[in-house]
């Protein structure tokens, strides 16, 4: 049977618009490993679409003086627009709001309460006196218990990553009014985390490919000692919660969302024509499901998500959990109260996807933060994508097109050069295999310099005239390593990559990656050549940044 993977990125919040920082961290690299899967032969589905409830939700609403299904219907298609512009391969988009998506959420919340993981109690609140209503999560803010940090929300310290309950927070405040708020009792749901404690502990520790960060990081939260953890709050949007008793109640939207992954994956099944299909990702135990998050998401993903999971029974849990650190904007973080984010979308439609998913990959916040400068940005562009990557691709067809009759010589292949692509194409695996995209970039840039080094050393120039069989063969064996990089580019800049295999007149589904260079299509004549990727010129720079940021 063939691997089966589902991938999943974090389901955006349909309250704003995704930026690169976003892309960077959950989005492009879910991206690039779906599909180099495919491209490998591996049945990968790719699951992502919008978390619709919770106070983000109701908050932009408020603030904006609409309803909370005027946000998420406004954010749902922009995401989703803007997504596609990038080149975002997703098998489905889908919504929270869905009533399938609700029908499953009550039906994960009942599975639990009657195998008593969630009881009821009462519980302390903070209520705001002048808006008249309690304050879940974000509604509060105030300083960390914790680093001490100022604007901590009560949700979620984002100075230090710890999860909070509002009443943790030193100097509380509601968000809305400002006014200081008072305590009190209100009845909720609690999910007993602890239940799971041994088991999660013992999965996480024995699952293979994490990070030692956020392994370490969930074992940490393990060993403080889990407790149980609302997962209702007082608000009038969101999936109500499904006991007569508790009316007026909706589902807390960390409990909510993560089921939107296999929700998602139950519609896209159906969306086929299959119903039963999304099974053999949920419910056959060889099948891998990889959950790609920024790393303030860690807590979710690697503790209540699997105690969620294994509380109902019945599914796979995570295969890998892969959190990524930040992609700052120079030294500051991207925020929209500041004003400095990078829209995803203006970003495409200006630079195009390709230069945008080469630049994000190549400099990726695997292992740690890294920065975005605009001027990083087009000196990598330019240095590694057009003149080391698409000048040795465009230079070698331009060569084959000019002396070899427009096509793929019909002449033997290097030895060195075909094993040159044979160690690239397997350290790229298995770099990608352990979500090391950035490296994998690096190694494909590598085996590029190596082309160019090889095309510039033969001289294919000189043995044109002199002994034409070997410049015939040294053109042959650089539309090898051309087609090579064209394939192994294509995860991450899939326009510009398919333009090349246009020119080789190769196609990447007859060749899998694991067969690279093995199975040379032969002679042949080329596509139409053009540029594969446009440089960008340092005197148009500062406008088309205008206009990335004007929007
Ligand atoms: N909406 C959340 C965020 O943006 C992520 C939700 S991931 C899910 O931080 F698993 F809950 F869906
Ligand atoms: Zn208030």
């Amino acid at each position: 049977m063939s691997r089966k993977v589902l991938v999943t990125s974090a389901l955006p919040y349909a309250n704003g618009n995704v930026h690169i920082g976003h892309m960077a961290g959950a989005y492009l690299p879910a991206d690039i490993y779906h599909r180099y899967l495919r491209l490998k032969g591996v049945d990968s589905v790719y699951v992502c679409g919008s978390d619709e409830h919770g106070v983000p939700i109701t908050i932009t609403a408020e603030k904006e003086g609409v309803t909370p299904a005027d946000v998420i219907d406004r954010y749902h298609a922009a995401n989703e627009a803007a997504f596609a512009s990038a080149d975002m391969a997703f098998d489905i988009y889908g919504r929270t709001s869905s009533p399938s998506h609700h029908a499953l959420s009550s039906e994960f919340f009942l599975k639990l309460f009657h195998a008593g993981h969630i009881e009821k109690a009462s519980t302390e609140q903070l209520f705001c006196p002048d808006c008249g209503r309690f304050l879940p999560d974000r509604y509060v803010e105030g300083t960390c218990p914790d680093c001490g940090a100022a604007g901590a929300r009560g949700d979620q310290c984002d100075a230090c990553g710890k999860a909070l309950d509002p009443l943790e927070l030193v100097s509380p405040r509601c968000k809305i009014c400002g006014a200081v708020p008072t305590v009190r009792s209100t009845t909720h749901y609690f999910l007993k985390l602890q239940d799971f404690s041994g088991r999660l502990r013992s999965w996480l520790t024995a699952a293979e490919g994490w990070r030692d960060s956020v392994r370490n990081f969930a074992l940490g939260w393990i060993d403080e000692g889990l407790h149980e953890r609302a997962i209702t709050r007082d608000l009038d949007w969101g999936v109500p919660v499904p006991l007569d008793e508790a009316s007026g109640k909706v589902l807390y939207v960390w409990f909510d969302a993560p089921i939107g992954y296999i929700s998602f994956s139950r519609q896209w099944a159906a969306g086929r024509g299959l119903p039963d299909l999304w099974r053999g990702y949920w419910q056959n135990p060889d099948a891998e499901i990889v959950h790609f998050i920024g790393k303030d998401n860690i807590p979710f993903h690697a503790i209540t998500w699997p105690a969620m999971l294994m509380g109902v029974g019945g599914y796979n849990l995570p295969s890998v959990v892969v959190a990524n650190e930040y992609l700052n904007f120079g030294e500051n973080k991207f925020s929209k109260s500041r004003g400095n984010v990078i829209r995803l979308d203006a970003f495409s439609r200006v630079f195009g996807p390709d230069r945008l998913r080469f630049y994000l990959a190549a400099t990726a916040p695997e292992t740690q933060d890294s920065e975005f400068t605009w001027d990083d940005f087009a000196e990598r562009v330019n240095a590694e994508l057009v003149n080391v990557i698409g000048n040795f691709i465009y230079r070698t067809l331009s060569f084959a097109s000019k002396y070899f009759h427009h096509a793929v010589p019909d002449a033997p292949l290097s030895a060195p050069v075909m094993a040159e692509i044979a160690a690239s194409a397997s350290d790229i695996d298995s770099l990608v295999e352990r979500f090391r995209f950035r490296q994998a970039l690096a190694r494909t840039v590598s085996l590029a310099r190596f082309g160019n080094r090889f095309f510039d050393d033969s001289a294919p120039w000189k043995s044109r005239s002199e002994d034409p069989a070997a410049a015939a063969s040294v053109i042959a064996s650089s539309i090898e390593i051309a087609r090579a990089l064209s394939v192994l580019l294509l995860p991450v800049a899939p326009s510009g990559a398919s333009r090349c295999l246009a020119m080789l007149n190769a196609s990447a589904e007859d060749r899998p990656l694991d067969t690279l260079g093995l199975r040379p299509p032969g002679p042949r004549p080329l596509g139409q050549l053009s540029i594969p990727f446009q440089k960008i010129d340092d005197a148009e720079l500062p406008s088309m940044v205008k206009d990335v940021m004007g929007v």
